[in-house]
């Protein structure tokens, strides 16, 4: 997380108890991410309803109003309005772009500043974020015409953009990364040409919802809706989005449900969108009692209500095209390895390594100090349940998913647990502290 950011002293939490009631978690990351940035490069006004108030997205917003882009403040509960500048209308900062911990923010305004022709940028990101890989996107821009230096090789933040007519491309990706996609597209709205972008395998499928739902003309089609053509030279206009519930916030109350005896929690409006939804699955090949109530359609994107309840669990075993859609979910889903009997194994996930921390080094050594069986592997792990975890001094690394995994397996270990620096949380699930003493009272 942010480096800025207060960090807060050691949380206690006590083994045992259970957890009981209705939460609501807050909007989902990425389709907030996209609702600023779309609602940005838009012709008149977008409204934003459920917006996620979390560090993540006030990055973005804080890029944008950089560039002159009016965001109205975000504050839990309020609509964001944000007033678009058009496709081009970007004015150059008068400093460096923050992206704080943000990789979407970084890898999609990066596809967004490519293009803005005569213009220089400079994005930077906390220690988290300038130790991720962005060639993944720069190398792909590179081939429409994008210009971008970075540290060792353009791969590592501080980027400087310096802004070129683009020109469309046909892009294979080496990875499902929506965020790689999605910089793609956003600098294919602008260029020569039509651009498409042929994935491995189908990442989360927000950006071509909400392009089409602005207006943008783009198919999406092939083997597993793995290829995505966009046709340049249609404004976008703004819209009234609704953001649903974050189903990677959800995961937490999911499991933890589902290992905590005596527990029954119901997860309400959560975003159910089948490029996010593999974290569904993999709870029912465990046998977990799971429940999707009141499925509805919201704004473009699947909702429904969600209740589970405790019961004995089966281990799983996960990989190939999968893993895009429960990539966030993997570190807790580690927790409920440890509470079904046998041997769960996750493989084709060295993704995993490239995101705010090393998830698979981190969940390995944090939850291996509170007595976990797992065993790393490069692109995964194996993990034996099931194992009686107790309390321990741990760490969320600063990794927000980290630190709510390890809330969830401090519920169920025996003793208590003290996490340092919990402040991570506030990166996406500011409230998830608050949520949880409610839950457990
Ligand atoms: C995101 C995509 C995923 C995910 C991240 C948010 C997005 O990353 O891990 O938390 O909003 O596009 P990759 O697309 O790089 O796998």
């Amino acid at each position: 997380m942010a480096e800025s950011s207060a960090a807060s002293s050691p949380l206690h939490l006590s083994g045992g108890g259970s957890l009981r009631g209705t939460v609501r978690v807050p909007g989902d990351k990425s389709i907030s991410h996209r609702a600023l940035l779309f609602g940005a490069i838009a012709e008149g006004t977008t409204r934003i309803e459920g917006l996620l108030p979390a560090e993540d997205p006030l990055s973005t917003a804080a890029c944008l109003r950089a560039m002159g882009v009016e965001v109205s403040a975000i504050e839990a509960g309020q609509p964001v309005t944000v007033q678009g500048v058009g496709l081009d209308g970007f004015q150059e900062p008068h400093d460096v772009l923050n992206c704080g911990n943000s990789g979407t923010t970084m890898r999609l305004m990066l596809g967004l500043l490519a293009g803005r022709a005569g213009r220089h940028f400079v994005l930077t990101g906390d220690d988290s974020l300038r130790g991720r890989p962005m060639r993944r996107v720069g190398a792909p821009l590179a081939q429409m015409g994008a210009v971008i230096h970075g540290r060792r090789d353009g791969n590592f933040a501080p980027l400087a953009v310096l802004g070129q007519p683009l020109r469309g491309a046909t892009i294979h990706t080496p990875v499902a990364s929506a965020q790689v996609k999605s910089a793609i597209l956003l600098a294919g709205l602008t260029a020569s040409g039509s651009t498409t972008v042929i994935e491995p395998a189908q990442s989360r499928d927000h950006s071509e919802r909400m392009l089409k739902a602005f207006g943008a003309r783009l198919e999406v089609g092939g083997p597993g809706l793995t290829e995505v053509t966009l046709s340049p030279g249609h404004a976008l206009r703004g819209q009234s989005v609704v953001v649903p519930g974050d189903i990677s916030s959800a995961a937490f109350w999911l499991v933890a449900a589902a290992v905590t005896p005596g527990a029954e929690l119901t997860v309400e409006n959560v975003g159910l969108n089948p490029s996010r939804t593999g974290i569904l699955e993999v709870l029912e090949q465990m046998g977990a009692r799971l429940e999707v109530l009141n499925a509805r359609d919201v704004a473009g994107e699947p909702v429904g209500d969600l209740r589970v309840s405790h019961g004995p669990l089966q281990p799983f075993t996960i990989g190939g095209e999968l893993i895009p859609r429960l990539v966030d979910e993997i570190p807790v889903l580690a927790v409920a390895a440890c509470c079904a009997e046998g041997v769960s194994r996750i493989a084709d996930a060295s993704e995993l390594r490239v995101k705010e921390t090393d998830r698979l080094a981190v969940m390995a050594r944090q939850l291996g100090a509170m007595g976990g069986r797992i065993e790393e592997f490069e692109d995964g792990m194996a993990i034996t349940g099931v194992t009686e975890l107790q309390g321990a001094a741990v760490d969320s690394e600063t990794d927000h998913r980290v630190a709510m995994s390890l809330a969830v397996a401090a519920g169920i270990a025996s003793g208590d647990t003290v996490l340092r620096r919990p402040e991570a949380a506030a990166v996406s699930y500011p409230g998830f502290w608050d949520d949880l003493e409610r839950l457990r009272a």
